[in-house]
């Protein structure tokens, strides 16, 4: 992996490494360790607080600290439903001497969409009540009307934002490991500006430190200014142009813009922002590294990835992008490319092109069209003798013309 986001590098591997409330984790672990009695009367935690303070890595470090494995869900995964039955089974089967133990995560209970998930309360209700191993579900606020029925069946954990007396040692260790020279004073400034959200911390100061090794308080002030509404264009903006992350990332927990929707607007937009081919290289490497946990993620259901899968494509790609560009270049939709493929005949074309690609890459027809098109329509525009290359490597030549041709008609 070419760019790793230091949300990953750094992630606590152990409880006792997660920085700040320590009484809290001492109660969680204290908690899961009376499990060797047999089940407790609160089977399971609602371990709350807000974003980036550690809810998902504590979970991990538990598990893995003691061996077991991490059975877990993320509400805002589509097939809730389906998941659910299936842990229900694995969460109530009796536990052997020899069978490994398991920790029961449901990531983020508080995004459950109702309307659409009717009775997912109710089945995770019966799921806690059954249990034979510890559960932990997180939410970020803990009071909305909608979880009540959830919190009243649980022990109740909170995750509290980590201040600057955890939070400066936890920094100050990070940069000395990355060789950054830095002062209290900007990681102060950085840790009270992101308010003690560890992840847009990291983001941030990976990026503002990326290019000088150093971390003043004249990188970190450019934050001051940054908007906290943000739009898809945004988003992009900020991604693209700034040397800030956090605020996309935080955009994407408060805009309803879906985070595969968003991949595909940074993705198609990517090219045109970072004309620098090195950059791009980069970008674009850092780009299939996220695009690789999510599908990591959609088959394994290995839900805690997928917060990296977002750093890699906000921090990833602004952390490429280090030369300006030159002028004003406009964002362009994504459904540009979905709107094209109307007729019957350029669904088929644009087949037959993925099914060209694939054959030479080894990637579905899906992901052709999501990780190719855009880089061949970009040399198309750009350089037709590259262009002219990959149409004869892929030995598709007619129908890329085709297709270009319907798309600038
Ligand atoms: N208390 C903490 N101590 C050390 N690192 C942390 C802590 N909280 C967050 N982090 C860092 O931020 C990243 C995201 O944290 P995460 O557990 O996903 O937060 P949450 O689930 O509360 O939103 C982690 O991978 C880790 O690198
Ligand atoms: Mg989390």
């Amino acid at each position: 992996m070419t760019f790793e986001p230091w949300t990953i590098k750094y992630r606590p591997k152990t409880s006792r490494e997660v920085a700040g409330n320590k009484t809290a984790v001492e109660k969680l672990r204290g908690w899961i360790d009376s499990w060797v009695e047999g089940p407790p009367s609160k089977r399971a935690v609602l371990l709350y607080g807000p974003a980036g303070v550690g809810k998902t890595s504590v979970s991990e470090a538990l598990a893995s600290e003691r061996g077991w494995d991490l059975v877990e869900i993320n509400a805002s995964d589509k097939r809730s439903g389906e998941i659910l039955s299936k842990i229900a089974g694995l969460a109530s089967s009796q536990a052997t001497l020899f069978s490994k133990g398991r920790l029961i995560l449901l990531d983020e209970v508080d995004g459950i969409n109702l309307r659409e998930d009717q009775g997912a309360i109710t089945t995770i209700l019966a799921i806690i009540k059954n249990t034979q191993y510890p559960m932990i579900l997180t939410a970020n606020d803990p009071w909305d009307p909608k979880t009540r029925p959830l919190r009243e069946a649980c022990l109740q954990v909170e995750l509290k934002r980590i201040g600057i007396r955890d939070g400066l040692p936890l920094l100050k260790t990070i940069l000395a490991k990355e060789e950054i020279r830095t002062s209290d004073d900007a990681l102060k400034y950085i840790i009270d500006k992101d308010r003690g959200d560890i992840r847009s911390i990291l983001n941030d100061i990976q990026v503002l430190s990326s290019k000088a090794k150093t971390l003043t308080m004249d990188d970190v002030s450019l934050l001051s200014g940054r908007d906290r509404t943000e739009s898809i264009f945004e988003v992009l903006r900020v991604i693209f142009n700034s040397r800030t992350v956090a605020a996309a990332r935080r955009a994407l927990s408060i805009s309803d813009v879906d985070q595969e929707m968003l991949f595909q607007w940074i993705f198609e937009n990517t090219p045109y922002q970072i004309p620098n081919p090195h950059e791009l290289e980069q970008a674009v490497s850092a780009l299939a590294d996220a695009d690789m946990y999510f599908a990591r993620i959609k088959k394994t259901q290995s839900w805690h990835l997928l917060s990296y899968a977002l750093d890699l494509m906000t921090a990833g790609v602004a952390i490429a992008k280090q030369s300006p560009t030159s002028g004003w270049v406009p964002m362009r939709f994504p459904q540009r490319i979905s709107s094209m493929s109307r007729t019957r005949g350029s669904r088929d074309l644009r087949k037959r092109i993925a099914g060209a690609i694939g054959e030479k890459t080894h990637v579905s027809v899906r992901r052709a069209q999501q990780l190719y098109f855009p880089l061949i329509r970009f040399e198309h525009e750009h350089s037709p003798e590259r262009f002219e290359q990959i149409a004869s490597w892929l030995k598709a030549k007619d129908d890329l013309d085709e297709m270009f041709s319907e798309e600038f008609s």
